[in-house]
């Protein structure tokens, strides 16, 4: 079978031929349709990424359908359409990971293959309403998104949230699935265009500003009519600063990444004075993903795809995601 698979860091990923694997006890084969990249496979590449283990198919989000049964496996028939879980090994407690978690893709292979193996008990069915490209766009980042903003910092309908980066493939669902479930929704990005794409898509987004605009924060509360009830950040770094100023008193901020790296300093004064809550979060549980497919099945959500690249074409889908000039999801057709 063909596999996209990393040698090393700083070295391109490579289309290679390898033994298509069997299903082991409890195991289902799935043939995969399509994979979907995520801001992890590049930082593997860079070299970024704690515990790199190589050679290795990369790859956390697929959608296909079975094509082999393991000893053991009840429940599922050979053509059943599914997606997979993301992530492994979360363990029994929903309020975090275990030990042994590890997201799917490095150092167990990965989606970015036409067959892969996972234990029954991770594929799901695929959303009827999805195409292949759809179905694999929505895991990792549908899952990050919906524990993000649900499971970690409670978003109701009706609060007003601010999702920044709205380019990202996280950023965008946690704004999708946000206004999907009645909250008020506005965004920022680094990028005019990105941000007026997103205004125009039919998510039901409130409005917008560029980040890089000097005074967004006061600009953007004015607009919005008032401070931010939650706020669902993957940058961190020196703009959480302004995060701060923007949230409305007894605020929540809930951030899943540090794209700009640690927050340089925390005026301790500004969080106890407003009543801020600071939260993180990773992933999700199986149950955060059964909770996410539910709200995606019940509105009938469809994750942005950015564009679509042959798996044999995986190298270049991962510099186009590195460029960063994609709004919503980078996918391989596999
Ligand atoms: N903890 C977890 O489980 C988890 C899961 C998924 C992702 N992450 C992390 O979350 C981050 C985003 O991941 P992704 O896969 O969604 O990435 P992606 O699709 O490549 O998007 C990159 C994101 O960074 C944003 N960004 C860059 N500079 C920014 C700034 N100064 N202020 C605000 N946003 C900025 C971009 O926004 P614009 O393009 O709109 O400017 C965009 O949202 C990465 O750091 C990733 O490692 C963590």
């Amino acid at each position: 079978m063909l596999a996209l698979q990393l040698d090393a860091p700083h070295q391109p990923a490579v289309a290679r031929e390898i033994p298509t694997p069997q299903p082991a006890t409890n195991e289902v084969l799935v043939r995969l349709h399509a994979a979907a990249l995520n801001h992890r496979d590049v930082w593997i590449q860079q070299g970024q990424y704690a515990g790199i283990k190589l050679p290795c198919t990369l790859g956390a989000d697929g959608s296909g359908e079975i094509a082999a049964l393991g000893a053991g496996v009840t429940g599922w028939a050979v053509g059943a359409p599914v997606l997979i879980y993301p992530g492994v090994a979360w363990g029994n407690e929903q309020r975090a990971q275990g030990r042994d978690f590890r997201v799917l893709g490095m150092p167990d292979p990965g989606t970015f293959a036409e067959y892969t193996t996972v234990p029954a008990h991770y594929v799901r069915p695929r959303p009827a309403h999805l195409s292949w490209e759809q179905a694999a766009a929505l895991p990792l980042a549908g899952l990050t998104a919906y524990r993000a903003a649900f499971g970690r910092a409670r978003v109701q309908a009706g609060e007003r949230v601010l999702v920044t980066g709205v380019g990202g493939g996280v950023a965008l669902q946690a704004a999708q699935f946000c206004a999907a479930r009645g909250a008020e929704v506005w965004v920022t990005s680094g990028d005019d265009d990105k941000l007026a794409r997103a205004l125009g898509l039919p998510l039901g987004l409130r409005g917008g500003l560029n980040y890089k605009a000097e005074n967004w924060g006061r600009t953007l509360t004015q607009q919005a009519g008032g401070g931010f009830d939650v706020i669902v950040d993957s940058a961190a770094g020196a703009a959480f600063g302004t995060l701060l100023d923007v949230a409305a008193p007894g605020g929540r901020l809930v951030f899943y990444g540090a794209t700009l790296g640690n927050v340089p300093q925390l005026p301790a004064a500004k969080v106890f004075w407003k009543q801020l809550s600071i939260l993180g979060s990773s992933m999700g549980s199986e149950q955060d993903f059964d909770d996410m497919l539910a709200l995606v099945n019940e509105h009938q959500l469809v994750p942005v795809v950015d564009k679509v690249f042959p798996l044999a074409e995986g190298e270049a889908a991962l510099r186009y995601l590195e460029a960063g000039r994609q709004l919503g999801k980078v996918v391989l057709t596999c």
